[in-house]
């Protein structure tokens, strides 16, 4: 991916999905797919071609995606004599994930799942992610302007980075989505590099042992099944730490004052094993967080790109939105429908109200009501609208928007709800379950407080631990003495 000097065409970047019984050679794919795109003359940005007239190509390929011109996001019409199209051929792996083990003792513990890239899971994860700013390309320049420095040898101790992106935001706004679409994408674009591809994701709570002390080794083990990946060079690893504040908390709020808690360890293990990664330029640590102020300020100052997602504006909503009707009518329960525009279509007439217009414009004033709502509730408005207010197999357009506003509102309702106090909640200290006493050391879980009260966790999110496991307080039980396994229960 060498970026293109300002006298070349611009780039398109063009992705042929060939299928999965297709054997035919990949340039000679490219070389047909080109020839298909000259005899077009122009085409569109994030458009699909699927159908391939009199070349027998049907056959081998599933679709074509027209991808972004580079360092022109906002080219969205492409004359194909003006650019130079750049492509990539991939095919899906369908078997879905794997367990990576680690013994701790006895015990096997799940300790990451991964995957082998591209998979048919993460297939248009990419395309169906809404953003109000260029966040994606941002991240494939800074994927390219990672492969150019490693390329170029520079010298890691004059200008360095790290390799570590964090995507944080509130809950629902497509942080974990966006890390699997990225390494997706990447296995995509990178294939000419690297033969295989795998996305590894860390499996941060069962990382936490049970005894103490043991944890940070546990990290560390985890992160040398990583480097033994790393090491061959025809390997990309992708490796994903969804949540990283459970790995990552602040060493001031996790220690006690006299020896490094489990969590400090923790920390420690996590920083020291990335930066020994850092060295390796065919692996990319992608960490994800909706609680970024719990985090230890040493792993924030190492990710290169902390990259903010929010809420969806009203024109992303509008998007999210469309991409879902027209998947119900692509499925057959919305029916005679009438023309949605696109977005861009809408802003292009500068919203004018008339006649065909009128379901585009009843969506966008259902988008304007949805604001404040995640991209997660977002997508699931659509079913809500079905379940709760049409209760048939099809149903027109109209009664379907009319349904949705409708379920936009209970959602907006109902949250107001929740977001109110309960008298009757615990509070959250009395559910943290006291050890059983074999299993304890002094001192006690809790600290008492003067007044013999035991004092409430500060709030759940600084509490370091994957809850509910008081993990300091604990060390490893000793033998269990005259322990004898329950009497089998006969079968009668
Ligand atoms: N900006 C968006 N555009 C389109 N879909 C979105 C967007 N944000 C979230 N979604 C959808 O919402 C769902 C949940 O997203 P995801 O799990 O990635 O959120 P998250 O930020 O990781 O949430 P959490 O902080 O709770 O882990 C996914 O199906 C995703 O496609
Ligand atoms: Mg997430």
């Amino acid at each position: 991916m060498a970026q293109n000097t300002s006298l070349e065409k611009p780039i398109l970047h063009v992705e042929i999905l060939q299928r999965r019984r297709s054997v035919m050679a990949k340039d000679v794919l490219m070389h047909e797919v080109d020839t298909i795109l000259k005899n077009m003359g122009k085409t569109y940005v994030d458009s699909h071609i699927k159908e391939f007239p009199n070349s027998g190509l049907q056959e081998h390929i599933l679709h074509i995606k027209i991808c972004e011109v580079q360092d022109n996001a906002d080219v969205k019409e492409v004359e194909l004599c003006n650019v130079m199209p750049r492509y990539y051929v991939y095919q899906l792996e369908c078997d879905g994930p794997g367990i990576e083990e680690l013994n701790e003792g006895e015990e096997e513990i799940p300790a990451a799942t991964y995957w082998i890239l591209p998979a048919a899971e993460f297939d248009n994860y990419w395309e169906n992610l809404v953003f109000d700013t260029n966040i994606k390309e941002e991240l494939l320049n800074y994927i390219r302007t990672t492969l150019l420095f490693s390329d170029r040898k520079i010298c890691e101790s004059i200008i360095s980075w790290n390799k570590v992106v964090l995507l944080h935001g509130p809950p629902g706004t497509g942080k974990t989505t966006l890390s699997k679409a990225l390494a997706q994408k990447l296995s995509i674009r990178l294939e000419p590099r690297y033969k295989y591809a795998q996305l590894v994701e860390i499996n941060s709570h069962s990382l936490f042992s049970k005894w103490f002390s043991e944890s940070g080794k546990l990290v560390q083990k985890m992160f040398t099944k990583i480097t033994e990946m790393v090491e061959d060079p025809q390997s990309l690893v992708l490796v994903l730490i969804d949540e990283v504040e459970s790995l990552t908390c602040s060493r001031a709020s996790c220690s006690n004052g006299t020896e490094p808690s489990d969590a400090v360890r923790v920390v420690n293990a996590v920083l020291t094993q990335l930066d020994q990664l850092k060295k390796y330029p065919n692996c990319l640590i992608l960490t994800t967080s909706n609680i970024t102020g719990t985090i230890d300020l040493a792993f924030v100052d190492r990710a290169d790109i902390k990259q903010y997602l929010g809420l969806p504006s009203k024109g992303a909503i509008y998007q999210i939105y469309h991409s879902c009707i027209i998947e119900l009518e692509r499925t057959g329960i919305i029916v005679d429908s009438e023309r949605l525009f696109t977005l861009k279509e809408l802003t292009l007439i500068k919203m004018a109200e008339s006649k065909v217009t009128q379901p585009s414009l009843l969506l966008m004033k259902i988008a304007e009501q949805s604001q404040g709502l995640s991209g997660r509730t977002l997508r699931k408005i659509p079913f809500l609208a079905h379940a709760l207010y049409i209760h048939a197999p099809r149903v027109s357009l109209y009664d379907f928007l009319f349904a949705m506003e409708k379920a936009v509102q209970k959602q907006l309702k109902d949250r107001e709800k929740i977001s109110q106090p309960s008298p009757q909640l615990l509070p959250y200290s009395n559910l943290i379950p006291t050890p059983h006493p074999q299993f304890r050391t002094h001192p006690p879980p809790m600290p008492l407080s003067p007044n013999n009260h035991r004092p409430p966790l500060p709030s759940r999110t600084v509490h370091p631990f994957p809850i509910p496991t008081p993990i300091s307080f604990y060390s490893p039980p000793p033998p269990i003495p005259n322990l004898t396994p329950p009497p089998a229960i006969s079968p009668n």
